[in-house]
């Protein structure tokens, strides 16, 4: 039998843990989403320990972002050598860097040939937008509902969910949302095995009434993952790409949290050979680290001249450093292909559990970011956000932390770390199983 990394000794939060809960409500806003009542303290590889020393197998990556483990001691050493070195120069350039954009353009399809390093996810998105409009010389963005491309002002404009806006109107003029393919709760009830894509019609329609003849680009995101990690159906993506290129508009793809092996290919767009002229990467690039990059063709991102796009934080030596080991990591210890492999295993064992339990509506996705959709009751799709959260904690008690998602906060995320072993996969699936039973 094989050793156990989950150990969890008495309810949660933990006496240490409750202490700093307490302390952090006394004095930071607390606007965040329902989390796992524990307070971390140090983590390594899938496991983390809270303050009180009980161990969890993590699903969560943080929110997608460490994909090559917590605390790799690669990652972990190059951030400490460089760090001994220099912290910022800003746009001088240091070597870190230029070897950070090697790099990153090595494993970037031929035709996205520059990059730009930013700090966040959002701010990749407010510069694609900004490049998609300067090189147009047009203003109008189609995205769609349900998207998540972050909280700055143009990030939440493209978006499709009311949180990040609600009270913060009006939004960017020139956003047109359109309808995405949530096949699972179609919002044209259509029967996703005939419709033969009609969310796609509908843009022709949505194009017609809404735009004011200033269309500059599209940005998507290859599933959507706040929304509650929905994958549209196979082929949809190009027939979208095939559209929008009919119509000489500008592409990005939103990579922010689909990249770095996540989907079990290095980018998501390689499944379906899509061909963006603008890329936004998050999350995984640093892996802990922030970071984030914007790659492009050379000839749209070119039309920002001198002076025209910086940072204070990207590209600076710390972030810089990450992104350059990340990929060797990624490479060296073959994480796209164990997310694959292991995402695989996780998804047929999620079916089961499915087919058994009265409350998992849906299970969707790809390597190793999966969503479990819950729901009061399988034929209404009721969805069951108080199932959600209880559940949460009942997979914290018992060793696991997961966290959810959703347009109705009904989606459990199960996205650990690349490097999770399968004696983890099965760990973790057996608490996720006893967690499930005690709804
Ligand atoms: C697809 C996508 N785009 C953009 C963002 C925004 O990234 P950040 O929170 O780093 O600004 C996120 C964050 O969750 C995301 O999932």
């Amino acid at each position: 039998m094989s050793h156990k990394v989950a150990s969890v000794k008495g309810p949660l939060p933990g006496p240490r843990s409750k202490e700093l809960l307490a302390r952090w409500a006394r004095v930071e806003a607390q606007c965040m989403g329902y989390q796992a009542q524990v307070a971390w303290d140090h983590a390594s590889g899938v496991v983390v320990t809270d303050a009180d020393g009980n161990t969890f197998i993590d699903w969560t990556s943080g929110v997608l972002v460490t994909n090559v483990g917590h605390c790799h001691p690669v990652l972990v050493k190059a951030v400490q050598v460089i760090a001994g070195k220099l912290l910022n120069n800003y746009e001088c350039l240091q070597e870190s860097r230029v070897e950070a954009a090697e790099k990153l353009i090595s494993v970037l399809p031929p035709f996205l040939d520059k990059c730009f390093f930013l700090t966040t996810g959002s701010e990749t998105i407010e510069a694609a937008l900004r490049i998609m409009k300067r090189k147009s010389g047009k203003f109008e963005i189609i995205s769609f509902y349900g998207a998540f491309h972050g909280r700055t002002y143009a990030a939440l404009s493209a978006g499709g969910m009311a949180g990040p806006k609600k009270g913060y109107g009006p939004t960017i003029p020139g956003s047109i949302r359109v309808p995405f393919p949530y096949c699972y709760r179609c919002p044209f009830r259509a029967d996703p095995a005939t419709c033969d894509m009609l969310c796609l019609d509908y843009l022709e329609d949505a194009v017609r009434a809404n735009s004011t003849g200033s269309l500059a680009g599209l940005i998507v995101e290859p599933y959507q993952g706040a929304a509650g990690f929905i994958f549209p159906p196979q082929g949809w993506l190009p027939r979208l790409e095939k559209w929008l290129r009919g119509r000489g508009l500008l592409f990005t793809l939103d990579e922010v949290q689909s990249s770095y092996g996540r989907t079990g290919k290095f980018w998501a767009m390689e499944w379906e050979g899509l061909t963006p002229d603008l890329l936004c990467i998050g999350k995984g690039i640093g892996s802990g680290v922030p970071a984030s990059a914007i790659a492009a063709r050379g000839e749209v991102i070119g039309a920002l001249g001198a002076g025209e796009m910086s940072s204070t934080m990207g590209g600076n030596p710390l972030a810089s450093a990450a992104v350059s080991v990340v990929v060797d990591i990624m490479r060296r210890e073959g994480l796209v292909e164990n997310a694959l492999r292991m995402g695989a295993i996780m998804k047929s064992r999620l079916l089961e559990m499915q087919e058994k339990s009265p409350y998992i509506g849906d299970v969707r996705g790809m390597g190793l970011v999966m969503g479990v959709e819950l729901v009061k009751d399988k034929k209404t799709k009721e969805p069951a956000p108080d199932l959600t959260r209880k559940l949460i904690d009942q997979a914290a008690g018992l060793g696991l932390l997961i966290g959810s998602v959703g347009v109705f906060g009904n989606v459990i995320r199960v996205a650990p770390p690349l490097v999770i072993s399968e004696a983890e996969v099965h760990e973790s699936l057996n608490i996720f199983e006893k967690a499930l039973s005690r709804l």
